[in-house]
């Protein structure tokens, strides 16, 4: 058992994750040790995940002890292709509802999204959080697919960070997050949408309910269906408005105010606004980060007027494809900065498109943080089989 690893502590290299590129040989290996009811962690196109086999209580049984994540936040499943058996009730659903399951499948996946229908008995309840229902999607990355293909089962994954910190969207994030938890990632490159899948959920009567704004645009999923989807709390949310970075929360489960969180404090900034310096409260600004568009020259601007050290901007040309894409990693460079201080965060105007995850994304970063409180055992769990070496301490034991 490996002794427990303080968070602010670097990892040692021997404690970090092999990351392997996707070679067939290195799949052959990560669905082995799938088998095994192991995790490890592999690209998507929207951010890294933790994946395990979606039918192993084992395997679900580390993910949340690996990411010390609370149980009753469930998994999305991940499916080699869909229609899959065996992982939803569409008996459940009425016909209305089976056609809206039907459209957006057939129209977005594979793809950055999530569905929440009625789930197969089947599904173990870890992995539900006890829940009627089942997060599903099938996503595009290549690498992914081709592990789902090897492995001709469905994997749920979570996204690779520690619960509450910062999504990870390069392999050596994964293995700094993950460092002593677990034995590969699967190296994959940067995603190509770079924040989590939006996530729907189907009811009855083909209702359609926007529980996270994400790498779909909810036009998108509108356009499809001919119709509009219900957003929780009716309007819109108002931007910079009302108790700081409480806005525009989704009211789904495990969608908890306060996540994506930074080491470092981040406040919000209304667009185009100066930081108010009741905002401060006292604490110069390390970094300013700018959705776009913005000229270098607007920018250093921007950053004078705002006191912070830094600037950066996500899509200098606006192109919120390319800030979704730069979000999670500019988050973590800005974290890592030395020294002191908040980061400042430009909400876009808008909660459309992309910008209404990056916008939901960062508020969560904003939004108070619940007091620190130690799990009984808050030692990290070691990977169950070493690369290389036979299982070692029997699955789950003591860390739940
Ligand atoms: O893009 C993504 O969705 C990434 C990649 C790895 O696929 N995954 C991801 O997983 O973001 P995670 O666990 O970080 O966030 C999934 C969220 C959970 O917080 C939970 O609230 C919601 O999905 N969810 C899953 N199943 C649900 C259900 N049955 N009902 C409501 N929400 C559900
Ligand atoms: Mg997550």
């Amino acid at each position: 058992m490996n002794p427990s690893i303080p968070a602010s502590v670097p990892p040692s290299r021997a404690s970090l994750p092999e990351v392997v590129d996707p070679t067939p040989e290195n799949l052959r290996r990560a669905a082995a040790l799938l088998r095994e009811g192991e995790v490890v962690g592999i690209p998507t196109e929207t951010v890294y995940g933790l994946a395990g086999h979606a039918f192993d209580e084992r395997a679900l049984a580390r993910i949340f002890a690996v990411k010390a994540r609370p149980a009753f936040d469930p998994l999305i499943l991940h499916l080699p292709r869909f229609p899959w058996p065996g992982v939803w009730d569409a008996e459940a659903l009425d016909p209305p509802g089976r056609e809206v399951v039907e459209r957006l499948a057939r129209a977005f996946w594979p793809g950055p999204l999530t569905l929440v229908l009625p789930r197969d008995a089947r599904v173990p309840d870890l992995a539900t959080s006890g829940l009627p229902t089942v997060g599903l999607r099938v996503p595009a990355h290549p690498v992914a697919q081709a592990l789902l293909q090897e492995i001709g089962a469905p994997l749920a994954a979570p996204s690779a960070n520690r619960f509450g910190r910062i999504s990870p969207t390069r392999a050596s994030d994964v293995a700094e997050e993950l460092a002593g938890r677990i034995p590969l990632v699967l190296d994959g490159g940067e995603p190509t949408v770079g924040v989590e899948s939006t996530i729907v959920a189907v009811r009855p009567g083909g209702v359609v309910e926007l529980l996270r704004p994400g790498g779909t645009p909810v036009a998108a999923l509108e356009a499809r269906l001919g119709r509009a989807i219900v957003r929780p709390g009716g309007a819109a949310p108002s931007l910079g408005a009302g108790p700081r970075g409480t806005e525009g929360a989704m009211p789904a489960p495990g969608m908890l105010e306060s996540h994506y969180a930074p080491g470092r404090r981040l406040e919000l900034l209304p667009a185009g606004a100066r930081p108010a310096p009741s905002l401060l409260a006292g604490e110069a600004p390390a970094a300013l980060l700018l959705q776009g568009p913005a000229t270098p020259a607007e920018a250093e601007a921007r950053r004078r007027a705002s006191g912070a050290r830094r600037v950066r901007v996500l899509s200098p040309s606006g192109d919120e494809a390319e800030a979704a894409r730069q979000l999670f990693r500019a988050l973590r460079e800005l974290d890592a900065l030395p020294g002191p201080g908040v980061i400042l965060a430009e909400l876009a105007p808008r909660d459309e498109g992309l910008a209404h995850a990056i916008n939901d994304r960062l508020r969560r970063a904003a939004a108070p943080r619940p007091p620190v409180s130690p799990p009984p055992d808050s030692s990290p769990p070691a990977p169950l089989v070493r690369p290389g070496h036979p299982a070692g301490e029997p699955p789950g034991s003591g860390h739940e």
